[in-house]
């Protein structure tokens, strides 16, 4: 027996019985489509403006350090995705490299990362649905377009999108995966029109004062500001390839998918970001971009380009619930998971015979990501799932290089380039960016735990599936 609970042997992630077990029917266009489509969301479409708001226009910066850190992250996903490709991701590397109270944390931080990760893209398509209605002349009651902490009661349209996406899951996963792919040209297609059209606006006097509230986060009144704090909270935009190492038991060819699925992915939309970012920065001040709850829509609009502006609200409108989409199927993901392993009730991972989905699982994860969406305030659902999201990536991060030292010559398909200096960069990077999160996100994050290692003493460690059949005291192998 481990100090931090049993580790599940390598192999045992890999062979769960056939009545548990997701069907094989993903390759890699599916899964880049499936990593893009996660990726490319109200990161961008969204929260550039709050990076702005934050940083200034070194939100330029702020997206750069963000995409450093992850793509970092990336490189040990990549490595552990293709040795250990079974479902659950950093919860299932944790268990089989950590042990099963670390799995279990990481495990409920990802519950938290995903499920609330669906719930800010909700809220930011909420965002672009009322300025879109808005400028074709019609107007929704405001008390039906926001939570109680702008005046509301509800963020209706958050509500619905998520219900719906949680349905479509319920359908099936194959239906599911295909949509995205087309939501995904149509999302790349309205970016690179906004560049377009931005770009040849650059006006240079925008980018002075560079760091107007300068590099290391810190409370400026009640807003937490500075590079890192806008990098903490841009993190966002870039994760989503977790889920496709998340759905690693159903790639077709794991080794050859898994990593074109994640490098290519996360390559493409730091790109586009950058992009983006200098597009949105140059083309107008950046305090004008920060109070807009649809910044991207609003920089062509002023700069004389309504239907272009009317045209990619309409895209983001279509495409953003391909984020909700791949998130969601990733938390049903890790639920189903935690359940086979007996961590959470085995009920919940029974697969549907029609559809091959979870359906139990997914059906509460849409209930509970709409009751987050239709209530609460976009930036700080954002900051507690990248917190969520951070913890998965410092444990990705340490796994990898753990597993190099415990097990040098198991095979690899993907081998990280300089292990040990990413791996580090990777922790070092993720723990950088999770200290950077204002103050009370952190302390929300800790309730979360705490609540969630109750559960764990409380009922999962004696229902746990590996710790009753037989202690195991194997390192992975
Ligand atoms: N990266 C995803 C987004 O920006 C979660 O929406």
């Amino acid at each position: 027996m481990h100090l931090l609970g049993p580790i599940k042997p390598i192999a045992r992630s890999m062979a769960p019985d056939a009545a548990h077990r997701l069907k094989p029917t993903l390759s890699w266009p599916h899964l880049i489509a499936l990593g893009v489509g996660a990726i490319v969301g109200t990161g961008i479409y969204t929260l550039t403006g709050v990076g702005a708001e934050r940083a200034g226009p070194a939100v330029i910066l702020a997206f750069a350090i963000a995409g450093a850190v992850c793509a970092c992250a990336a490189l040990a996903y990549a490595e552990l995705a293709t040795m250990i490709p079974a479902a659950g991701s950093a919860y299932t590397y944790t268990y089989s490299v950590m042990g099963e109270t670390l799995a279990w944390i990481v495990g409920w931080s990802l519950i938290l990362e995903y499920s609330l990760a669906c719930s800010t893209v909700a809220v930011g398509w909420s965002g672009y649905l009322v300025g879109w209605l808005e400028s074709a002349g019609l107007h929704l009651p405001a008390l039906i377009l926001n939570g109680p902490h702008a005046g509301g009661i509800v963020n209706l349209p958050a509500v619905i999108v998520s219900l719906a996406i949680a349905g479509m899951l319920m359908a099936g996963t194959r239906e599911s995966a295909t949509l995205n792919i087309v939501l995904v040209l149509i999302k790349l297609a309205a970016l690179a029109a906004f560049v377009a059209l931005s770009l040849p606006a650059f006006d240079p006097q925008h980018l002075h004062p560079f760091m107007p509230y300068g590099f290391a986060s810190h409370a400026e009144g009640s807003s937490t500001r500075g590079v890192m704090a806008a990098a903490a909270i841009v993190f966002f935009a870039f994760y989503g390839f977790d889920a496709v190492a998340t759905s690693a038991e159903e790639a077709r060819n794991p080794g050859r998918d898994l990593t074109i699925g994640i490098i290519g992915s996360m390559a493409l939309c730091t790109l586009i970001y950058i992009l983006v970012a200098v597009a949105a920065i140059g083309a107008m001040p950046f305090a004008t971009l920060g109070h807009s709850p649809e910044p991207l829509a609003l920089v062509l609009r002023t700069l004389g380009h309504p239907f272009a502006s009317w045209a990619i609200a309409g895209a983001a409108l279509v495409a953003l619930p391909s984020v909700i989409l791949v998130m969601m199927y990733g938390q049903s993901r890790i639920f189903f998971v935690m359940a086979r392993d007996g961590l959470l009730p085995r009920g919940l991972s029974a697969v549907s015979k029609r559809s091959g989905a979870p359906v139990l699982v997914t059906g509460l994860t849409g209930l509970f990501v709409a009751g987050v969406a239709g209530f609460f305030r976009l930036d700080e659902i954002a900051e507690l799932a990248n917190a969520g999201t951070l913890i998965a990536f410092i444990a990705v991060g340490a796994c990898m290089m753990i597993l190099r030292r415990r097990a040098p010559d198991a095979p690899r398909i993907f081998r990280c380039p300089q292990p040990y200096v990413v791996g580090t960069l990777a922790v070092l990077g993720c723990l950088y960016l999770l200290f950077s999160l204002p103050e009370k996100t952190l302390v929300r994050f800790l309730i979360w735990n705490l609540i969630g290692l109750t559960a764990y003493f409380a009922y999962s460690r004696s229902r746990s599936v590996l710790r009753r059949e037989a202690p195991v005291t194997v390192a992975a192998a």
